[in-house]
């Protein structure tokens, strides 16, 4: 006996769902601090040829695992890879696709909180506290500043802007998919897009807002972040390349396991080649014309370069941007409705986030909604009290980004690419994609996603474990190894308590997924759920 099946009401109801786990925080202040760090040209080109090679096939290879699983009846990735496969390993290689999404979903939330916060405190003009110092604000709001401090509850504090957006995440996600995600998504999609076009406008119409500082106007303020400045040299640099492939990744939600179980709840024949192509569209949209032209425009208008180098993403978004709103004309209307729109654009977000996981537990344990939802929650308030505690520096927040965000979701996005070219095949594959689709997939993308895509991955991979993990100065002549800042933490002289606790938590959680997989492969075996026959 299956469970009753959930589904996507419409084809425009996934699309949304989708393009709203796409965008997220990731468009308005991942990628334009990213963009405009390493120079708006080199980074685009590199950024561009990602989305070519590694966002767009995976996310094609995504769609069709995600629907061929769930006419199987599985809807998590170790399930279908169980399904897909039918050998008794290859549900632990889908382990990375609850882990991942589950832990992410514990920090994101945070910062989700913070939008909600900084929405609700910039329009009381609270962002500014004792004059003038906004970076005060942020380093006791967010606890960045010292553990422990962010765990309070007054408006000033995170407190019960996490505990809004949990209860909020929740019930959405308990209403399941398309009651829940789906419906949020089809409001909170136009919503987004028309606070961000209110927002775009009022930078583009700021003309030149200080007199004394004539070159501070919205033409240099676009070339600083598009000019294509020294390209050759800036694609010289293998740290531009890993920041690209790493922001396609995170933007377009691929190789995270999330789109494959949304792509699980479609009708057998459903279309995914084109949905896959429009969801993406609209993240490039959000992302290149929205986010692209906000952030860093504004903040170069009104402080200059010295607004913007060095400040890193949360830097840019919570520290710079309300300093910038507050010198313009209604200031903290504006400000306000910039954290609504990064608010919104977070929850369609982490609510993607939680259903890989809501599905592995209901399908994997054999429970019910009620109990996955609740167990989830647990597991996920636990990582977050953590990251909301240990927050000086933002150190777990950081550890468990690098580690699981970035190094595990290479992992993944390897397997799920290989699994598609290599186990299932491309000849077979191509026939699965196009089923119901309403548009082929040029034939140039089987030798991409069968040779280029997994050599690209690679390669970008072992350079980004080179780098990052074991601090190689890239010199062939005279390599140097030395530990980097994320090595260090947990093997150094002097290593950080934090980081090393936050790797144990991630061994743990993995360790307790394997275990959930061990006992969802014997129910599976035993009790396979019902195909689908549409
Ligand atoms: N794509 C989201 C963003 O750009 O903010 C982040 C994200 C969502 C990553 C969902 C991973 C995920 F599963």
């Amino acid at each position: 006996m299956s469970a009753p099946k959930e589904a996507w009401s419409s084809r425009l109801g996934v699309i949304l769902a989708v393009a709203g786990s796409a965008v997220g925080l990731g468009n308005f202040l991942r990628f334009p601090g990213l963009a405009a760090q390493y120079g708006g040209g080199a980074f685009m080109i590199a950024y561009f040829i990602s989305l070519l090679l590694i966002g767009i096939p995976i996310c094609w290879t995504e769609w069709t695992l995600g629907r061929y699983g769930g006419r199987q009846g599985y809807h998590s990735t170790s399930g279908i890879f169980h399904a897909l496969m039918k050998k008794p390993w290859a549900k632990y290689l889908g382990v990375i696709g609850f882990v991942v999404p589950v832990i992410i979903y514990m920090y994101y939330v945070y910062i989700e909180a913070w939008a909600l916060g900084y929405a609700v405190n910039a329009l009381v003009g609270n962002l500014s506290m004792e004059g003038k110092d906004y970076g005060a604000f942020f380093g006791k709001f967010t606890g960045a500043s010292s553990d422990g401090v962010a765990l309070r509850f007054g408006l000033r504090d995170v407190g019960i802007f996490v505990l809004i957006v949990y209860v909020l995440n929740f019930f959405f996600i308990y209403r399941g998919i398309s009651k829940g995600i789906e419906m949020v998504c089809k409001y909170a999609m136009p919503a987004l897009i028309f606070i961000a076009i209110i927002i775009l406008a009022r930078v583009m119409t700021l003309g030149t807002p200080d007199p004394m500082k004539p070159d501070q106007n919205v033409v240099n303020g676009l070339a600083y972040m598009w000019n294509p400045g020294d390209v050759a040299a800036g694609l010289k640099n293998p740290q531009l390349w890993l920041a690209a492939a790493g922001q396609i990744f995170f933007s377009l939600s691929v190789g995270f396991g999330v789109i494959i179980t949304y792509a699980s709840y479609l009708r057998g024949k459903d279309d995914v080649v084109l949905s896959g192509l429009t969801a993406t569209s609209a993240n490039e949209f959000c992302e290149v014309g929205l986010g692209g032209l906000i952030t860093v425009p504004a903040a170069f208008m009104f402080l200059g370069t010295a607004g913007i180098v060095g400040q890193g993403t949360f830097g840019l978004g919570f520290n710079v941007l309300p300093q910038v709103f507050a010198l313009m004309p209604a200031g903290h209307l504006f400000a306000s409705i910039f954290f609504v729109l990064l608010f919104i654009a977070a929850v369609t977000s982490s609510l993607s986030m939680l259903q890989p996981g809501i599905a592995f537990l209901e399908e994997g344990l054999g429970i019910e909604r009620k109990a996955s939802v609740a167990l989830l929650g647990l597991m996920t308030a636990f990582g977050t009290l953590f990251i909301w505690y240990f927050s000086k520096d933002l150190k777990a927040l950081d550890t468990l980004d690098f580690w699981v965000g970035t190094v595990m979701l290479f992992v993944q996005a390897t397997i799920l690419v290989i699994i598609f070219g290599w186990g299932l095949g491309i000849p077979r594959g191509w026939e699965i994609a196009h089923e119901g689709a309403e548009m082929r997939i040029p034939n140039i993308f089987k030798p991409i996603i069968k040779y280029i895509t997994p050599m690209y991955l690679i390669t970008i991979f072992v350079m980004f474990l080179l780098q990052n993990v074991f601090g190689w100065n890239y010199s062939l002549t005279d390599p140097i190894f030395e530990p980097t800042g994320y090595t260090k933490d947990l093997i150094g002289d002097e290593p950080n308590n934090v980081a090393r606790l936050s790797v144990g938590f991630i061994i743990i959680v993995t360790g307790f997924a394997l275990v959930f997989v061990n006992i969802a492969g014997k129910r599976w075996t035993k009790n396979p759920p019902v195909p689908l026959n549409d």
